[in-house]
């Protein structure tokens, strides 16, 4: 058995994909119905064009909800979420009704860019390297830019080469050049990566060559949205539901335990919208954990206050997420997703995202000051 599989996985990917199909079948010991399960969606993700995947031998198939009537800078949109979590369309759904009397969820991006970053190995005069760069940036910024004229057409394009000397133990050991692009509707990771790499071959040759990596960095605190919402307290539930709601928010600032777990309820939802929609979920994660240590100290990203008999909402959090590119676009129910939607602007996306973490925020810190979590989670299993 162990030299079938052996045999199997060295050649597996050069396998038709029925004959994939027949391999899993034999060495997993799946019977006539179980097969047929796969089969299924192997044909589901063909019909959808959710195929693309190398060894690929189905696809699983996550529940997408929508939640109705979510006003996002005084325009309602139908929001689609993905998510195998019972209670996040609930809590968003609860949030969004709540918003909508004083208007829903005000948004907007501070800026709107990404950034990609070019590592030099250590030089001997690191602080001359920097000033050979800073020097180089205009001219370097115009031949990259000149590789991509559909983003400049659109607006967008490079708009940012810096570079700094990174220590280790007081001694100079890197140069980070970080580049900034705007990426226009899409998340930029392709896009910063490719912009890395050719930074990384104009500058190489001016340095003596010694680049030791270029990527795009998932630190998107260029790109942080901001959202706003109040709500009546009546409809929150009453003074006493409002006021621990706000001292969840403070009790998060105190404890970093309790200040990630503060912030995974943020990202289930923007994580299911993320899901929806064909983006990253691991990058709209990332960037949102880097953002929320930025300070030194794991803060949540969101907080809540009584202002004026109101209850206050207000979230920073990274829009690492686009509405072309990667496999945005890629299925035919992810482009549905933007046809539910109503728009695939991605600054609109970005800041739609960025309230759904809010109100998924709002939904469950509701229910853990009340009744608890327990009864939909375990409802699950
Ligand atoms: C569970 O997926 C998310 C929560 O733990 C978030 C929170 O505690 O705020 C309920």
């Amino acid at each position: 058995m162990e030299e079938s599989r052996g045999r199997i996985a060295s050649g597996f990917y050069k396998l038709t994909a029925a004959e994939r199909l027949e391999a899993v079948r034999q060495l997993a010991g799946l019977d006539t119905e179980e097969t047929a399960v796969l089969q299924e969606s192997l044909d589901f993700a063909e019909r959808t064009g959710a195929n693309w995947l190398e060894n690929q031998v189905g696809a699983v198939v996550l529940p997408l909800a929508v939640v109705p009537g979510f006003t996002v800078n005084g325009k309602s949109y139908l929001v689609p979420l993905a998510t195998e979590e019972t209670g996040i369309v609930a809590a968003c759904s609860f949030a969004a009704k709540a918003a909508a009397r004083y208007g829903g969820f005000a948004a907007r991006m501070e800026a709107d860019l990404v950034s990609g970053q070019v590592i030099i190995d250590q030089y001997p005069h690191p602080e001359e390297v920097v000033r050979k760069i800073e020097s180089a940036a205009f001219d370097v910024m115009q031949q990259v830019n000149r590789k991509h004229p559909h983003l400049a057409a659109a607006g967008g394009g490079l708009r940012e080469i810096a570079a700094r000397i990174v220590k280790f133990r007081d001694q100079s050991k890197y140069i980070a050049v970080t580049i900034t692009a705007d990426s226009r509707d899409a998340m930029g990771a392709a896009l910063m990566t490719t912009m890395a790499e050719e930074t990384a071959e104009i500058i190489g040759p001016l340095l003596g060559g010694q680049v030791l990596l270029r990527v795009i960095t998932n630190d998107m605190s260029a790109r942080v949205c901001e959202a706003r919402a109040r709500f009546d307290i009546s409809d929150i539930g009453g003074l006493d539901v409002c006021k621990k709601i706000v001292q969840a928010a403070e009790y998060a600032r105190l404890d970093l335990s309790r200040a990630v777990t503060h912030n995974k309820g943020i990202l289930n939802g923007m994580s299911a919208f993320a899901l929806a929609t064909g983006n990253d979920t691991r990058a709209v994660e990332a960037a949102a954990h880097f953002f929320a240590s930025v300070s030194g100290t794991y803060q949540p990203l969101s907080d809540w206050q009584l202002t004026d008999d109101r209850l206050e909402g207000v979230i920073w959090v990274p829009g690492a997420l686009g509405s072309v590119g990667g496999a945005t676009q890629a299925s035919r129910l992810n482009r549905l997703s933007y046809k539910i939607l109503g728009t695939a602007d991605g600054t609109t996306v970005r800041e739609i995202c960025t309230a759904v973490g809010l109100a998924a925020n709002l939904g469950v810190l509701r229910a853990l000051v009340t009744t608890g979590i327990g009864k939909s989670h375990r409802n699950k299993s």
